[in-house]
């Protein structure tokens, strides 16, 4: 595997699945494959779990790591070509990728969306020009509108604690009082909907997501009717993708916090969130505090989505 961007680079999707339920087994057991390999990690926003975690799927299978994060300590990168480059920025991308590409073998890249021009974020420019100018293997970190790693360690987690085989899942909006990306959501109805589970998004009007992550799903708007009978709850809030209001809060309505009454409807619904979560706001504490609340097994598992794409992409350097 050269990239890793979305949820088509990973193939079929049961057998990565598979192959990572395998690796956590014993995540020591290729730990010679990394040997004199370098993983440059580049953050272009703050990061807690994607840094750590990936730090140590890498660590686990024997490889050096540096990390660069570009606000801090690094010369601020133009990032737009036929820029003058007069101002603030002594530095542009082109020349930085390849130099970078100099020091590593594999490269991740963490960026986000500037969520002021939607043709630009799903132009997904800083991910895909570190696959056109580094010369290495790339993979997605969390970019402006897709989060791969973050999903497929959904999918593991929602592989462990099924107990049907077709589980029903709803990802319902929360409110949050900042402008988020769309990239967890996207990517999570991507993944799941590679897998032959029943997915339900609910949101208010106003918050329908791009219809090539949609897919297959089904869009309740009806909150109650949604949750009704689910096996997993996995909640988000995300900007508005429609324009006129793209990347826009269009509604902080807490009667969409997920909390003990609307998680009664359930069929006894594990409680899913890809973290960091604002309590209160997002989800109640009594809700993620219960028994039925898996968001720490979760981000657990983001060492191994990140140990799985980096053996695939070690094994074909
Ligand atoms: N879920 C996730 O990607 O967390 P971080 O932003 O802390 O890496």
């Amino acid at each position: 595997m050269k990239k890793f961007t979305c949820a088509a680079d990973i193939g079929d999707i049961r057998k990565a699945v598979d192959e990572a339920i395998e690796i956590k087994k014993n995540r020591f057991a290729f730990d010679s494959l990394g040997r004199h390999k370098t993983l440059l990690m580049i953050f272009f926003n703050s990061s807690l779990r994607t840094r750590l975690s990936t730090q140590k799927a890498a660590m686990n299978l024997g490889m050096n790591v540096i990390v660069l994060d570009v606000n801090q300590g690094a010369w601020k990168l133009e990032t737009e070509r036929g820029v003058i480059m007069d101002g603030d920025k002594p530095e542009h991308l082109l020349e930085a990728i390849p130099v970078m590409g100099c020091y590593c073998d594999i490269i991740g890249v963490r960026s986000f969306a500037g969520l002021k021009d939607k043709a630009e974020d799903y132009e997904e420019r800083i991910i895909e020009q570190f696959i056109k100018y580094s010369g290495r293997s790339v993979f997605s970190m969390e970019a402006a509108t897709r989060h791969p790693l973050q999903s497929f360690a959904d999918l593991i987690t929602i592989e462990e604690f099924k107990t049907v085989e077709r589980p029903k899942i709803v990802m319902t909006w929360a409110p949050h009082p900042r402008a988020l990306p769309q990239a967890v959501p996207n990517s999570f109805a991507e993944w799941i909907n590679r897998t032959d589970y029943e997915l339900v998004i609910t949101h208010p009007e106003g918050y329908e997501l791009d219809p090539q992550f949609v897919g297959r799903a089904k869009v309740e708007y009806d909150r109650e009717k949604a949750f009704d009978g689910a096996h997993f709850v996995y909640a988000k809030n995300w900007s508005a993708y429609a324009d006129p209001n793209y990347g826009k809060v269009i509604s902080t309505d807490r009667k969409w916090t997920v909390d003990s009454d609307i998680m009664k409807l359930t069929d006894n619904a594990r409680f899913m969130h890809c973290l960091p979560v604002r309590r209160n706001m997002i989800v109640t504490d009594e809700v993620i505090e219960s028994e039925r609340s898996i968001v720490i097994p979760e981000a657990a598992n983001r060492e191994i989505s990140a140990q799985t794409v980096l053996k695939r992409m070690l094994e074909s350097l």
